[in-house]
């Protein structure tokens, strides 16, 4: 396998169902919570093999009320996101289908009128 092959097959891109990106900071959260709930998103995420990828980023130009965790393909804009609440996220959301609706701050999936 090549080199390229092994770093799309270590993204999970073939079999992904959902994107998961999340803003660490430093500005919309302290990057020590950020930093956490990155950990925490990458420990759950293999215990429980769901099917997403996920993107570390430094900035989504909100600046404010982060951490931020962002589901595409369904376009959802999380803020305020913890351990705990990313636990619910998981289950209720990433598992369930179902997202949890009172901490979603923003929601846009970017289809356009023709797709
Ligand atoms: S630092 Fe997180 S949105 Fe800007």
């Amino acid at each position: 396998m090549s080199k390229l092959d092994e770093g799309l097959a270590k993204a999970g891109i073939a079999g992904a169902q959902k994107h998961l990106f999340v803003c660490i900071g430093p500005d919309c959260c302290d990057t020590r919570d950020g930093e956490a709930l990155w950990e925490f998103i990458k420990q759950r995420v293999r215990e429980t093999q769901i099917r997403v990828m996920r993107t570390k980023a430094a900035c989504f130009r909100i600046c404010t009320g982060g951490p931020w965790l962002v589901v595409y393909p369904d376009g959802i804009w999380y803020g305020g996101v913890t351990p705990e609440r990313f636990e619910r996220i998981l289950q209720d959301h990433l598992i369930g289908g179902e997202p949890v609706r009172e901490w979603i701050a923003a929601r846009n999936d970017l289809k356009t009128e023709e797709s």
